[in-house]
Formats: C-alpha cells, structure tokens, sequence
C-alpha cells in the first residue's frame, strides 16, 4: 500500500519504516526542515537503535516531501503522527493535529480516489471524532466514514526499541467506526502476526491513555513499596521480584528508584487526571501516581544530605540526564528535576550522559548556563567525591567508584559493590 506519514518524529519515523520493511511504500512530511534533511540522507534526527541501519537498507523504498498535499494525493492511507504536548494542567496542545488535519482536508477536496486518514498521535477520547473528523469534513467539503475513511490507532512503542515494537508489538488496536475502514487497517497490518483489537474510536484513543497510566502506576507503586523499605532495611529490590513472580502481577516495570520521566507517562496521566476533573470524577490513583513519582527526586537529594548537610558551594555530580538509557530524549527527565534542586541549594553541578548533553542544553537553558557538562564520565569521578546516579546507562557499571559516596537513584551493581558510601534510593 502507498503511505503517507504526517510528523515523521520518533513514532512517524519508526512506524514509516517499519511500514516499508512490510513491503509498503511510504512517503514522510514534515514541517520541520532539520527533520526532513535527516531523512533525505538517510539518517533519523534522533538517536534510535536501528532505525540508521533500517533506513539505510531501504532506501529508495521511502521518500521525504515538505508538501503534506503532494504525499496525501500520491498515498492510500494518511497516519498522522504529530506531537500532542499537554502543559502542567493536563491540557493538550492539539494545534500541530489541527495544522495537519486540514492540510489533509484540503488535500482531499480534489481528490477522486477514496482515501483513508489514521489518528496514531495520542489524543484524549473524543479528539478523532469531534475534532480531527470537523477539520477534515470543513476543510474538503467531504463526509467522514463515506467519502474518506477514518480511524485511530494508537502507537505503543518504547523509544530505544522502537522498530521492534512496531513490528512485534503486544497487540495493535484499530479503531474503526465503519466496516471498509476497519478491513483496510487490518489489510495493512495483515503481515503482523500479534493480536489485533477491534474496537470503535473513543474506545481506543482511551486504551492509549489507560496503559499509560496503568505502566506510570506499576512503577509509582514499586517506588512507594520501595520507600518504606529503605526505611526498614528491606532490599525492595528483592520484595519486588518475588511480588513480580506472581503471574497475575508480572515483573515488568517493577523496579523501585527514581521514577518515571519521558515525552509520555508524565502527559499522558496529567491529561488522563484532568478528563478525570472535566467530567466529575476524582482522579484518587492517578494524583498518588503523579506525586509518588514527582516526589522521588526531592528523596534522593534528602538522602543525599545524610553526607552532605549543607549542598553550598558543594560540588556534586550527576551521571545520567536522558530519561532512560539507549535514548537521546531529555524530555520530563528526572534528572533535571533533580540538578534543579541541586542548584536551588547552591551546589556546584557537573553533570554526564553519552547521548543527551545537547538536548539538554536546549530544553533546559535555565540550568545548564549554570553546570558544567563532562565529555566523559570518568572527568565527574575525578572532578568531585560525591555523585548522584540518575540514569541507569551500561558504561556506569564501567567506572572505578572506589573512595566515593554514591546516591543511588538506579541501581547501578558496581557502584554498589566498590563505592565508599552508597545508599540506594529504596534498597
Ligand atoms: N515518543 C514515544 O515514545 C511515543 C510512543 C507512543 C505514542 N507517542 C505519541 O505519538 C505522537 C508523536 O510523538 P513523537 O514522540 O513521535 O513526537 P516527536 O516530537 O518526536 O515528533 C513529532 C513530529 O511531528 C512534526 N510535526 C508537527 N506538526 C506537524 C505538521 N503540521 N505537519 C507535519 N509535521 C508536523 C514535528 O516537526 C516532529 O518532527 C504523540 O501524540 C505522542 O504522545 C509517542
């Protein structure tokens, strides 16, 4: 099938290609011009395991276009995978959806051929019905499910693996409110032998937002079970594993520490708890979930003034800023929340990750005018006696921490073997 792909970020670029190693052919737009330069030359604007490699196998069998109506009128299907941000409050941006919704409408207006357009950004439950389908009809003067098809289908890939879980996810959800819609998506997805979910729209758009909150709990509680651990002296790493043995619980996600951070979780449960408001109901899990996992960085730097009383004037360094090893992504990451407070008392920060200083550097100006940055993780050792770790990356378990003290926010083994001092955040 030909495919266009609306926002080719870390979910358009990975299902794009993903698309093409099915065999389809698919055509990326994009309004960023960094992003659609990358692509031209074969190379992903971020960095993602195997997504170089997989571009570079196939190329010819993909292009790149600036113009959304030149993809939409030479493709079958339309994904839109733009970034759907929500603030403080819960409240998504949709302008981007917006944008490129009626792009695609205008696209549609002088198009003979029946044509198919798929939600896949994350959208609270209504969006694709009562927004995405009234841009779309305005702008072509068409109607949805008869002249032009419409769906959702939401993405659940892990940034770091996220060519593999397109291609052997847990299960795909369509939601398609009418029968040809509905055999097109499951014609599109027919070489992917994982489960397939029918459901209607609104049915899905809150699948995507109640397995996010659901994953963003797992963790939220092994954290507050691991806190009263490290109050007991219990290892919660332990508790947790034989608590993850049970199959009806499964040991997924359950590790005790920092918390979760990324461009999901953190927005998606602020958006789920203000549905949760706007239509009376009280968000009693979902507001522990969220100050549960804001809370553990302030922990850490608690237990960190156990050696260090007074941070003025104190050099600390911070090993990790990405959210999780294996990406280059700083969004919502827990180590600026730490740094942040670093600062707020006075210490000095040198701070380390392999992939993400420069990411960094542009989405927190605020702090990194003020840290220093090390180009390897050794120069934090010898620079300072006292580190925190707050990514968990491989080339950690490397370094000599002997003479240290070391907080803990990951469980990082060779820290916790050769270190001075260690304290695990919950362990
Ligand atoms: N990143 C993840 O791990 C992940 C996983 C599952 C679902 N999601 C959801 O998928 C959606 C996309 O997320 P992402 O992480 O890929 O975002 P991203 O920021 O990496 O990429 C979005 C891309 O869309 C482009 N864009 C914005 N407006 C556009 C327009 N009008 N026309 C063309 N291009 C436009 C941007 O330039 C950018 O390259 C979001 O709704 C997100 O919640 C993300």
């Amino acid at each position: 099938m030909k495919i266009s792909i609306v926002g080719a970020g870390h979910v358009g670029l990975a299902t794009g290609i993903g698309l093409v190693i099915l065999g389809h052919e698919v055509i990326f737009v994009d309004i960023n011009d960094n992003v659609v330069k990358a692509i031209e030359s074969a190379k992903p604007p971020f960095h993602e395991e195997g997504l170089e490699d997989a571009m570079e196998r196939h190329r010819g069998k993909y292009l790149v276009e600036r113009n959304l109506q030149n993809a939409v009128a030479s493709s079958e299907i339309t994904f839109i995978t733009v970034d759907t941000p929500s603030d403080d409050s819960g409240s998504v941006d949709l302008r981007n959806l917006a944008e490129a919704s009626s792009q695609i409408g205008r696209a549609l207006k002088n198009l003979e051929r029946y044509h198919t357009i798929v939600v896949k950004s994350t959208v609270p439950p209504g969006t694709t019905e009562g927004f995405v389908k009234i841009i779309l009809e305005n702008t072509s003067g068409k109607k949805a499910f008869i002249d032009f098809g419409l769906a959702m289908n939401p993405e659940f890939l892990r940034e770091g693996s996220a060519l593999r879980d397109f291609l052997s996810p847990d299960r795909i959800v369509i939601g398609a409110n009418d029968e040809r819609t509905r055999e097109i998506l499951e014609q599109l997805y027919r070489n992917i032998s994982s489960p397939k979910l029918v459901v209607d729209i609104e049915t899905d758009e809150m699948i995507k937002y109640a397995s996010n909150a659901f994953l963003a709990m797992k963790i939220s509680f092994a954290n507050e079970i691991g806190n009263l651990c490290k109050k007991l002296g219990i290892d919660s790493w332990k508790v947790l594993e034989g608590v993850g043995l049970d199959h009806r619980i499964g040991p997924y996600l359950l590790k005790s520490g920092l918390g979760w951070g990324g461009p999901c979780l953190p927005k998606d449960v602020r958006t789920l708890i203000r549905q949760f408001k706007q239509n009376g109901e009280e968000p009693l899990i979902l507001e522990a979930v969220y100050k549960v996992n804001k809370e553990q960085a302030y922990k850490l730097v608690q237990l960190l003034k156990k050696y260090v009383s007074n941070l003025k004037g104190r050099k600390i360094g911070v090993l990790g800023l990405t959210y999780k090893p294996g990406v280059d992504d700083v969004k919502e990451s827990i180590a600026y929340d730490i740094i942040k407070k670093l600062i707020d008392e006075g210490a000095h920060v040198i701070a380390h990750d392999p992939l993400g200083v420069q990411k960094f550097k542009s989405m927190y100006p605020d702090v990194s005018k003020i840290i220093e940055f090390a180009e390897v993780p050794e120069d934090v050792l010898k620079k300072t006696e006292i580190i925190v770790i707050a990514t968990e990356w491989p080339q950690y378990e490397e370094l000599d921490y002997s003479g240290k003290i070391i907080v803990d926010g990951r469980r990082v083994k060779k820290a916790e073997k050769t270190a001075a001092h260690y304290e695990g955040l919950c362990w």
